[in-house]
């Protein structure tokens, strides 16, 4: 089974994209052929700043090695190392409806924010097929927002399979329900774009700080708690307490006498706890900034070959010359 997935190098990683995403990808690496890689092309349609995108590309990497990604197991890479996939693009988008991406709820979002209405925007879901398409992946581990995404890639690997014979496999995206949507700290879909994350790393002050800012009702400190479920504090410390403090805070909060503070505290302590590991894991790797490239280097050598035969069927398939330019 070959699992792929994608993350874009667009601001700081937080602990939506973990839930959401890198802990499943990183849980998969067991189950399978793993292929991560970092989304710089698709970046490149919200960020402008070239040294930013270096910044953040390496910083998604770090993130990932940090939280568990094992490049001994899982080929990680970046995506602007195989350019490959901006040719399949081209063939995928010859045969992708123009009303397939209007329906598509990420760029009228994005447009929404005050993003440029851009060609690589509106096209953006077509890169991602690619993507998800050279690998001939079988699963997608993404978290909600994307599923519209992975269901238009196995729209185009139909129309492109029945229009060319058989080219591509069909993917299946890999949502976990518990954790699709993690809420941030203003109840919205947390997400970089927002503001409203709580970063996976970072100074520890200013996260404690975004912590115990997070809003809530104003039950008094000796009231026996009401509508716990309802709080972002609490469905945040879910994701991180172990069962027995989750339990042992529950029942505090309804005996009353145990205020919206202290739950907050227990918020900040479980997830520095559950992080702290993974925290001086980076600072390790980040001390030899030369082993970051080399894994990179390590995976793009690994995906490129395979991307180059996924394209070179799709371009004899069209009626293309079928060996695609190499340049290895
Ligand atoms: P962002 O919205 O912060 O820019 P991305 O679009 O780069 O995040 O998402 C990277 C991955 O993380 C995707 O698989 C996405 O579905 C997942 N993800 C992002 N935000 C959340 C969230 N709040 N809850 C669950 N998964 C998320
Ligand atoms: N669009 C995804 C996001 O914003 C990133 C991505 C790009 C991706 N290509 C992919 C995810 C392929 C899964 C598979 O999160």
């Amino acid at each position: 089974m070959r699992i792929l997935s994608g993350i874009q190098p667009s601001g700081a990683l937080h602990i939506g994209n973990y839930f959401g995403m890198m802990r499943p990808a990183i849980e998969l690496q067991e189950r399978g052929e793993a292929f991560y890689f970092i989304a710089d092309y698709h970046a490149l349609t919200s960020l402008n700043d070239p040294e930013a995108l270096r910044r953040y590309t390496r910083d998604v990497a770090l993130d990932f090695l940090a939280c568990g990604l094992d490049p001994e197991r899982a080929t990680l890479f970046r995506q602007s190392d195989v350019p490959e996939v901006v040719e399949l693009t081209w063939l995928l988008s010859i045969v992708t409806p123009m009303s397939l991406l209007e329906k598509c709820h990420s760029y009228k979002d994005k447009v929404a924010r005050g993003i440029a209405p851009s060609h690589g925007l509106f096209a953006y879901p077509v890169l991602m097929a690619s993507d998800i398409l050279i690998y001939q992946s079988d699963l997608v581990p993404v978290g909600n927002d994307q599923k519209q995404h992975v269901e238009v890639t196995r729209d185009i690997a139909a129309k492109f399979n029945a229009r060319f014979g058989e080219v591509f496999r069909i993917p299946e995206p890999e949502i976990r329900e518990a954790v699709a949507t993690v809420p941030g700290v203003d109840g919205q879909k947390m997400s970089k774009s927002y503001g409203n994350t709580i970063e996976i790393f970072g100074d520890e002050k200013a996260l404690r700080k975004t912590v115990m800012s997070i809003k809530m009702d104003s039950q008094l400190l000796e009231a026996p708690k009401m509508g716990i479920e309802k709080m972002v504090a609490w469905q945040l410390f879910r994701l991180f307490a172990p069962p027995a403090a989750f339990r042992e805070m529950e029942d505090k909060l309804r005996k009353g006498g145990t205020g919206w503070g202290d739950l907050k505290k227990a918020l900040f302590e479980s997830y520095r706890d559950y992080f702290a590991g993974a925290r001086k894991k980076r600072a390790a790797l980040e001390a030899d900034p030369d082993a970051v490239d080399r894994i990179l280097q390590k995976g793009a050598a690994q995906a490129r070959p395979i991307a180059q035969a996924t394209l070179a069927r799709a371009r004899e398939a069209v009626g293309l010359r079928r060996q695609a330019a190499t340049s290895t």
